[in-house]
């Protein structure tokens, strides 16, 4: 797949803009690191980009498909089966457990539960929550909520990765099981992976890093 941003401007109130005239492309296989101050509109961008936010100006296209002129529904399925958000915040849902969590994209998109369920404990285990499997989101620490969103992120096999942050949370020890867990991914299956952050290790396994603060916005 390949995602053309096209002269991209964003502004929440029509006075400021946050992002303009942005242009990107991502090839398949291709980890993109997005990095820049606080406020620099680091997840307004990503958020852009993965069709959450749509912008003022400018489009996004996955493969020539401009993804904020979808329908509703068939925008819902694109990004549900097609797209794996690691959000700032984690967003997981606190009255379902941790494999409840996971298993959220296959249930949202009416697919088997019981076809993914092996996969999702097959991530838990490699993202080292296989004690955590049946626990409530709310008896987890920071690092661990954050690891279940990254399984909920892979549990469909999505196209390219859009994670914010991802390795906020995470001692160096799971930060790197994290970005080997996603080269891998990024060599085996050819997908891309979007991920804003501020830890200089991090952008280190990108392809390609920008730096949000050398744009003039
Ligand atoms: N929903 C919103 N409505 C109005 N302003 C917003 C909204 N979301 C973000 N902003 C503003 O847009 C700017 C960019 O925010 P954004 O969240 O994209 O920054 P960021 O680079 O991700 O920062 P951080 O590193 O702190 O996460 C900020 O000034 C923020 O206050
Ligand atoms: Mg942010």
């Amino acid at each position: 797949m390949l995602i053309n941003v096209k002269n991209v401007s964003h502004s929440y109130d029509m006075i400021n803009f946050i992002i303009k005239d942005f242009n990107l492309t991502i090839e398949k296989g291709e980890i993109i690191a997005i990095i820049g101050a606080s406020g620099s509109g680091k997840s307004t961008l990503l958020n852009i980009i993965g069709g959450i936010i749509e912008p003022t100006k400018g489009e996004v296209l996955y493969d020539n498909v401009n993804i904020h002129k979808l329908n509703k529904r068939d925008a819902e399925t694109f990004k549900l089966s097609k797209l794996g958000y690691i959000f700032q915040n984690y967003n997981l849902i606190p009255f379902l457990n941790v494999l409840d969590n996971v298993l959220l994209p296959v249930v949202l998109l009416k697919k088997s539960v019981k076809e993914y369920k092996d996969e999702a404990i097959r991530l838990l285990k490699e993202l080292h929550l296989e004690n955590k499997i049946k626990s409530n989101i709310l008896e987890l620490s920071g690092g661990e909520q954050q690891r279940v969103a990254i399984a909920r992120a892979l549990i469909l096999k999505p196209m390219i990765i859009l994670a914010d942050e991802p390795t906020g949370n995470l001692d160096k020890d799971n930060t790197i099981n994290f970005m080997n867990m996603l080269t891998r991914l990024v060599n085996e299956r050819k997908i891309s992976v979007l991920i804003v952050t501020h830890d200089m290790d991090v952008a280190e396994y990108a392809t390609k890093v920008i730096d949000l603060n050398k744009y003039n916005f």
